[in-house]
């Protein structure tokens, strides 16, 4: 790493004992300027320094004049100011001018010159790893992170970029794991952002399903402290928070009608008052929100506001189910293979049997692509041998299909309909083939009861399946001790997918 050091001062004999004491070190760069001028032209035409040193008297414009207009263009440049003069006065001015440090000619001037340098060392390294890590975010959100090139998902790509040429409040909607938030933050990371704006700004994620909604508002908004029981400290909302760059309003369809009411007021204001408080604050953030619902069909029966919709709606993105998507399937499915071996080395070299690659590209994904990378990433770990083979993918068998259906097998031969995979994605559910911790049970029933047939009811008796897949919330919670990430993962679907079943079903998560 170089640290290029500007080092200003027209006595020609002490600028080059500074610059000797700093050329000491091999990964410092030093330039000797002999006027502010000249110091000021070399900035002028692009030369960056990480720190300055500035001698105050000078001919021409001097020290002061020099900094002053320094701080035009550079504000943040570290500049230390070096005087013959060791008074107070000349301190007490050189820092109000907007100079980081000062040094006396003469008074241990080097040693406080190598602290000066070895603490400035010590920020500007900071600074550039967060310029690198703020990279590397970016890199991750980037574009290229979305993996596909069906032409449905080009369709995908071209709206995204329609959506990256200004502030267009973008709704994107797909079902359950297809990239729905991958495709806001990708929105997000590559916006263009107003310049004198440093970097994307933040992005702020609203689950909509996972806070109860009596707490909605004050999530959005925020609350000042004491506006109501519990309320022990002032909170700033989520608007607040990502003012400057995104918020992502997640599972909007999950809004109540209030809280619809209320969003729709800060959208059109584009501020907002915090629970309990009067002032009004303003906020500029885009607008993502995400959906698997279909909230057309919601204005029609009247539980989502149709001008809301339209606010929200002006620029709707439709990403594809996995089975729209053609050979993107397969595509995806080695991206995911390779990405996982690379990232953990024992398992490099590990490739799918051309058996394997088939049963992939057939298989109907209702999970759609978390559904897939879930199941690559397992068997890449569960195989045995280099070569990934179908069993591997545990697409078949007892352990893949969703116990429901596993039960309706074993138990009820009467029943031969599968049931349907819902707008939930609750897909085949990949439990270990030792005895699964079988994660349905009857809520109707108690547990001693014959297991098989409590589920499904007594004899030819035929379950609703939402009950069922109630029962299927409401065991993998308990089953997993009320820890919601462990629950979603057993159950095969999204973690807000698994709130927001809890909300519907009404299970406390307190
Ligand atoms: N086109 C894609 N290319 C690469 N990875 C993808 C793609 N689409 C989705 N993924 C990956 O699949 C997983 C699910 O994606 P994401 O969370 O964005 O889906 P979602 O639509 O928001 O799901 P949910 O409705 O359950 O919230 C993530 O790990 C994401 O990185
Ligand atoms: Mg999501």
């Amino acid at each position: 790493m170089t640290y290029r050091f500007f080092v200003v001062d027209d006595d020609r004999h002490y600028a080059r004992l500074l610059s000797y004491r700093l050329d000491k070190d091999a990964e410092h760069e030093v330039h000797v300027y002999h006027s502010g001028e000249d110091a000021l032209d070399a900035l002028d035409a692009g030369t960056e320094p990480d720190l300055i040193l500035l001698d105050i008297m000078m001919p021409g414009i001097g020290g002061m004049e020099t900094l002053r207009r320094i701080r035009l263009l550079r504000p943040e440049l570290p500049v230390v100011m070096i005087s013959a003069q060791g008074t107070i006065d000349v301190a007490i001015e050189a820092i109000k001018g907007g100079a980081n440090d000062y040094i006396t000619k003469g008074q241990d001037d080097l040693v406080k010159l190598d602290a000066v340098v070895k603490n400035h060392r010590e920020r500007i390294k900071l600074a550039r790893e967060v310029e690198s890590l703020r990279g590397e975010v970016a890199g991750k959100y980037g574009l290229d992170e979305i993996v596909g090139d069906s032409p449905a998902m080009e369709e995908v790509y071209r709206l995204i970029h329609k959506t990256l040429r200004g502030n267009l409040t973008v709704a994107i909607q797909g079902e359950s794991g297809t990239g729905k938030e991958l495709v806001a933050r990708a929105i997000h990371f590559n916006s263009a952002h107003a310049p004198d704006i440093d970097g994307p700004g933040p992005f702020v994620v609203v689950n909509c399903a996972a806070i109860p909604s009596e707490l909605m508002e004050s999530e959005f908004f925020g609350h000042e402290k004491g506006s109501f029981t519990g309320a022990h400290v002032r909170k700033i909302g989520k608007f607040e928070q990502a003012d400057g760059g995104t918020i992502f309003l997640d599972e909007i369809g999950e809004l109540d009608l209030g809280l619809q009411a209320k969003l729709l007021r800060a959208l059109q204001n584009r501020e907002i008052t915090r629970v309990g408080g009067n002032d009004t604050i303003t906020f500029e953030c885009r607008i993502i929100s995400a959906t698997n619902k279909d909230i057309l069909k919601m204005v029609a029966d009247g539980s989502f506001r149709e001008d809301l919709y339209y606010r929200l709606f002006q620029f709707p993105i439709q990403l594809p189910p996995l089975r729209d998507r053609d050979k993107d399937v397969l595509v995806l499915a080695h991206e995911f293979l390779n990405k996982y071996t690379e990232d953990r080395s024992e398992f490099a070299g590990k490739r799918f049997s051309a058996e394997t690659t088939r049963a992939i590209a057939v298989h109907a994904w209702p999970g759609n692509v978390r559904e897939l990378k879930n199941a690559v990433e397992r068997a890449v770990l569960i195989s045995d041998s280099e070569v990934i083979e179908v069993a591997d993918l545990m697409l078949d068998g007892p352990q893949a299909v969703s116990p429901w259906n596993e039960r309706i097998r074993k138990g009820a031969d009467s029943i031969q309909t599968q049931p349907e995979m819902g707008g939930d994605g609750i897909g085949p559910v990949g439990t270990p083939d030792t005895e699964p911790a079988m994660i349905v049970s009857s809520a109707a029933q108690p547990a001693q009861a014959n297991a098989e047939s409590s589920v499904l009811g007594e004899g030819d008796t035929i379950v609703p399946l939402e009950d069922l897949k109630r029962q299927a919330v409401v065991r993998a919670y308990e089953l997993c001790d009320g820890s919601v990430d462990r629950a979603s993962v057993e159950l095969g679907i999204g973690r807000a997918t698994m709130y927001r079943l809890l909300k519907k079903y009404e299970i406390s998560t307190e």
